[in-house]
């Protein structure tokens, strides 16, 4: 039910440690690309989860640092650091949830697809290794293009012979974490009650917030839907641009990719009331991925929820008929990458 932040599910674990009734630690949570931007805000975060035995955390470099410096945080988990290609197998062995914030972020002026010929490597090779040591593990990719990476990571596992289409989850919950904050500013709401869902894709146009499904049921006027909705599109590039060269947003990410692994956490640990929007293979459009909300358990998605584009406005209609093309190109454009392969 505590879908709209990640705030009150910390809260609620400290009740309950309060009352003797901490969650036992025991999952383990491997971070690719842990000493980036988004990798070390993330990191933080999820070194706070009562529900976290192990921390691993990779990259190709200065990860030594990060570990050794979180290490130092007294709550549950072991932090263990582990750099380049050679200590990647042992990094995500018995791992319950992988984390993959690896690759370059955008610069004033790129999209999210300029990205692609450098990630898209990067995710593969990642995924490799995911799909060789902890197959079963709940997969998170943050790596832009998402639109285009998940379709690669889906291809990847297939190759291997593991694909789940069950676990593996484009991370998109930074829009919905932003279409809450400027819906919630806007009507003058209290943040914390305030949740839409947002569907589609993660780049441009292809990010919708159904701001008619927001919850709680609020009127927007067409200027307020008009504004609201470019606005939680161009969100990111306001942060880019603001950056003025230093890279994309990191710490509203980091935020928002910890809520969604507390969610997948919760969801092993047989909490039977999960929600998140993420970009997954899909079957309630025409297209093979596709953002919606979906309920999440111990197998992964247990279910997607399709009376979210039921009832759609004029407007969402409209924007819906509209994104799909983009949408779909990007994924036949990551599929085709690693159809190419040798
Ligand atoms: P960054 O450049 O600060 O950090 C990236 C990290 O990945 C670096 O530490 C780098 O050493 C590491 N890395 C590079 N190649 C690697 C490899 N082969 N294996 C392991 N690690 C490797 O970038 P930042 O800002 O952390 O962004 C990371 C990615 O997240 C970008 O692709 C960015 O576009 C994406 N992103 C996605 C968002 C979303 O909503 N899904 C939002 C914001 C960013």
């Amino acid at each position: 039910a505590l879908r709209g932040s990640f705030v009150p599910k910390a809260q609620k674990a400290n009740q309950k440690s309060q009352n003797g009734l901490q969650p036992v630690a025991s999952y383990k949570v491997a971070i690719l690309g842990a000493a980036g931007g988004i990798g070390q805000p993330l990191a933080l975060l999820i070194k706070m989860s009562p529900l976290v035995s192990a921390l691993n955390l990779y990259d190709i470099a200065n990860v030594k640092g990060v570990a050794a410096d979180l290490s130092h945080c007294n709550t549950p988990s072991q932090v263990q650091d582990f750099t380049g290609a050679s200590e990647l197998g042992n990094c995500l062995k018995g791992v319950n949830a992988v984390v993959i914030p690896a690759g370059v972020p955008r610069k004033p002026g790129m999209t999210r697809d300029d990205l692609f010929n450098i990630n898209a490597n990067i995710v593969k090779t990642l995924v490799e290794a995911v799909a060789d040591n902890c197959p079963d593990a709940f997969i998170h990719i943050i790596s832009n293009p998402v639109n285009s990476t998940v379709p690669i990571a889906a291809e990847v596992l297939k190759q291997k012979g593991v694909y789940d289409p069950k676990k593996l989850f484009g991370v998109t919950t930074l829009d919905v974490v932003r279409a809450n904050t400027f819906v919630a500013q806007k009507k003058n709401l209290k943040l914390i009650d305030v949740d839409v869902p947002v569907v589609g894709g993660h780049a441009g146009i292809t990010i919708l917030p159904l701001l008619s499904k927001t919850k709680p049921s609020v009127n927007f006027t067409n200027e307020e839907v008009e504004q609201l909705t470019v606005r939680i599109q161009n969100a990111g590039t306001e942060v880019v641009e603001a950056k003025a060269g230093a890279g994309s947003a990191t710490l509203s990410m980091a935020y928002a990719a910890a809520r969604f692994v507390e969610s997948s956490l919760r969801a092993l640990d047989g909490d039977g009331d999960v929600y998140e929007c993420s970009f997954v293979q899909s079957d309630l459009t025409d297209l093979p991925f596709f953002a919606s909300r979906i309920k999440l358990g111990r197998k992964g998605i247990e279910a997607l929820i399709p009376s979210d584009l039921s009832g759609l406005s004029e407007y969402e209609e409209k924007a819906l008929e509209a994104l799909k093309p983009e949408l779909k190109a990007s994924i036949e454009k990551g599929i085709a990458f690693l159809q190419k392969q040798p």
